[in-house]
């Protein structure tokens, strides 16, 4: 039986004997798709059919008596460049990228993300197919690689599927392929000490309010520091929202919306007394904590107040080196907190969480929760593990105190401050006299969204 195989536009007709042998040429114990580079190769160009036709998978499948059926790019020359996609002897759709690297797809996930306008709406970037529709065992009829491009119908609907191989390639799984040069390359954190006194992450204000650049620098600080500063900013309540909305529109809670404050226990919080703060991170007792704060003073006529930062990614990850056991325990255990100081006010979170949230897909560290003023009552634990939690409290304190992991600075009129409350704790130094504070949150989802699309120009 002779096959038809489209390569890019050109189709080529081989009898099945030949393509079988072919393949075993290349890899001997069985027409493998490892030897697709080669099996193209092999196949005669003089025998070049109408490019209308092109290559069934199932027909050279049942052909070639094992479920190895492949197509190729060719390059301008006409010669294979290494592309190329085969229905493997599980059924799943095996990929091969230009670099020669191999993911295999489920049929019913590729037909599941097809990125069609019929199946994807191209502007509101949700999902049209009625998933429950697709047949388990869906299988392509026919596949092409064309360019970037994997063309796939599909036999169960005679669907046309359209696939960018990058973005097949980055959203791989079997095996997760790393991103092609295609995916902007990210931003590796850099976690920091008190050192970081001599270099701090600053913009200015004209640059982040008048420019994309310049918010681009600001989110790309805050993103790789947790914290990011920027100069030059009004020292007046409306400048200093604005700055804070050129992120995202800013969180109301229980504290109002965007805050001036000054020490009067306006509300029932230490932050309203001239007390100092150890270092903390903001409403540990919501579900899902504010993502990023802002601050910037606007007066301040006595002394002390002198700000504190500690980047808790730093932190944590010391105390994963020298007391491993303390960093289980705080990834483990789990706290409760609570906000009560307002009148008609008790918020908890609808959870426990521990201090060093991971990620439970990736185990990566993503949140530290840690306010031990705002921790609550807590009588869920076993004793044993009471007894473990205190001690492990006690290096965590001892390391995110410790003078080398601290950056105290002075805050004052024209200098704001962004924080990464998901990372960065926060403190401040007792204080005299009159302190006048403004900022707001920020929802962390919100804040990313920014990142994502200003920073990563990412889209679906
Ligand atoms: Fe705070
Ligand atoms: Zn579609």
């Amino acid at each position: 039986m002779a096959l038809r195989i489209r390569i890019g536009t050109a189709v080529y007709r081989q009898g099945s004997a030949r393509v079988l042998k072919a393949c075993r040429r290349v890899q001997p114990s069985s027409p493998h798709p490892r030897a697709v580079p080669a099996f193209v190769a092999a196949l005669s160009p003089t025998r070049k059919l109408a490019s209308s036709q092109s290559f069934s998978v199932a027909a050279a499948a049942r052909s070639l008596s094992t479920s190895s059926a492949a197509v190729s790019r060719n390059n301008t020359a006409g010669e294979s460049v290494g592309v190329s996609a085969w229905v493997d002897s599980d059924s799943t759709i095996a990929v091969r990228f230009p670099d020669g690297a191999v993911s295999r797809f489920h049929g019913i996930w590729l037909r599941d993300h097809c990125r069609c306008p019929s199946c994807f709406h191209p502007v509101t970037k949700q999902r049209l197919i009625d998933t429950s529709s697709i047949p388990l065992n869906i299988k392509p009829a026919v596949m092409t690689v064309e360019q970037t491009k994997l063309k796939i119908e599909w036999e169960a609907d005679k669907h046309q599927s359209t696939v960018d191989l990058d973005w097949l390639r980055t959203n791989s799984y079997a095996p997760k392929l790393p991103a092609g040069p295609a995916v902007a390359a990210t931003r590796p954190k850099r976690l920091w000490d008190a050192s970081i006194a001599d270099k701090l992450p600053v913009v200015q204000y004209a640059d982040v309010m008048n420019s994309e650049e310049g918010l681009r620098a600001w989110l790309a600080d805050i993103d790789v520091y947790g914290i990011g500063f920027v100069d030059g900013v009004p020292a007046t309540p409306k400048a200093t929202e604005e700055l804070g909305r050129r992120v995202s529109f800013i969180r109301e809670t229980h504290y109002g919306g965007f805050w001036d404050f000054s020490a009067n226990l306006e509300h029932g919080d230490t932050a309203y007394t001239q007390l100092g703060l150890p270092a903390h991170t903001d409403t540990t007792y919501f579900t899902d904590p504010i993502g990023l704060q802002l601050f910037h003073l606007l007066e301040h006529t006595g002394k002390g107040g002198e700000s504190l930062y500690v980047d808790g990614f730093h932190v944590a990850e010391k105390l994963r080196e020298t007391h491993p056991w303390s960093y289980n325990i705080l990834s483990t255990l789990r706290m409760s907190a609570h906000s009560a100081g307002d009148k008609n006010t008790l918020i908890e979170p609808s959870i426990k969480f521990p201090i060093l949230n991971h990620d439970p897909v990736t185990n990566k560290l993503y949140q530290v929760r840690f306010n031990n003023d705002d921790r609550s009552v807590f009588s869920h634990l076993r004793p044993t593990e009471v007894k473990d939690f205190y001690a492990a409290l006690k290096e965590w304190t001892t390391l995110v105190r410790s003078p080398t992991n601290e950056l105290w600075t002075q805050l004052r009129p024209g200098r704001a401050v962004m924080v990464d409350n998901w990372r960065v704790l926060h403190g401040r130094a007792p204080f005299t006299g009159h302190r006048r504070l403004t900022g707001c949150y920020h929802n962390w989802d919100d804040y990313r969204s920014r990142v994502s699309t200003v920073l990563d120009k990412k889209t679906m």
